[in-house]
C-alpha cells in the first residue's frame, strides 16, 4: 500500500515535470557531512516548493504527489540529525554555531521537524485544504530552525 503510493506520487512528480534533485551544482559528496546535509535540504526546498506551487493552483492539486512531498520531508527530517558532527563548519556553510553552543535545542528542533513530518504524512491528503493544514504545520518548522540555527549568506 505505502509502496503503492509512493510509485503513484514519483510519477505524479515525473508527470509535473518536477522531479527531485539537488540544487547544488556539486555532486553530493557521501563522504562529507556539510555536502549530504546541504543536498538534503536543497531537496526540501525542491518538495515545498512542489507543495507551494499545487497550493496556489499553479500545478494541479493531486493526493498522491501531496503525499510524496510529505513523506520526502519526513524521510530528510530522519536523515538530517547525524550531519551536524562537532567542528564541521566551512565558509560555504551556513549553519550558525548555535547548532553545538545549544545542541539541546538543535535536538529539539530536528524531533519536533520528524515528529510533525511523520504525523503529517499520516494524514487524509484527499482534499487540497486538507494538505494545506498539513503543509502549513510541517513548513514551520522550516522558519523555526532557519531563525535560530542558520545564517543565510546568499
Ligand atoms: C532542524 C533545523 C532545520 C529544519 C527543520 C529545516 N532546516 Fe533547512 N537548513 C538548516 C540549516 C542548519 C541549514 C544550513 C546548512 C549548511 O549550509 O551547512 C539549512 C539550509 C537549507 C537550505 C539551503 C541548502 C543549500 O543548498 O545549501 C534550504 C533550501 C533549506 N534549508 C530548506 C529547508 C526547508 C524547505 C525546510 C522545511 C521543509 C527546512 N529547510 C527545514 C536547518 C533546518
Amino acid at each position: 500500500m505505502l509502496r503503492t503510493t509512493l510509485a503513484a506520487g514519483a510519477i505524479a512528480l515525473a508527470t509535473a515535470g518536477l522531479a527531485l534533485a539537488s540544487g547544488s551544482d556539486k555532486p553530493a559528496d557521501p563522504t562529507d557531512p556539510i555536502s549530504l546535509r546541504q543536498h538534503l535540504m536543497a531537496n526540501l526546498g525542491k518538495a515545498t516548493g512542489i507543495g507551494g506551487r499545487m497550493l496556489k493552483g499553479e500545478i494541479d492539486y493531486n493526493p498522491q504527489a501531496a503525499r510524496a512531498v510529505l513523506l520526502t520531508m519526513s524521510s530528510v527530517a530522519l536523515g538530517i540529525g547525524r550531519m551536524f558532527p562537532e567542528g564541521s563548519t566551512s565558509p560555504d556553510s551556513e549553519a550558525r554555531d548555535t547548532i553545538w553552543t545549544d545542541r539541546a535545542g538543535f535536538r529539539a528542533a530536528v524531533a519536533k521537524f520528524i515528529a510533525d513530518t511523520e504525523a503529517a504524512a499520516a494524514q487524509p491528503m484527499g482534499s487540497i485544504d486538507e494538505f494545506r493544514a498539513q503543509f502549513g504545520a510541517v513548513t514551520a518548522n522550516c522558519k523555526a530552525c532557519h531563525e535560530a540555527y542558520r545564517i543565510k549568506k546568499n
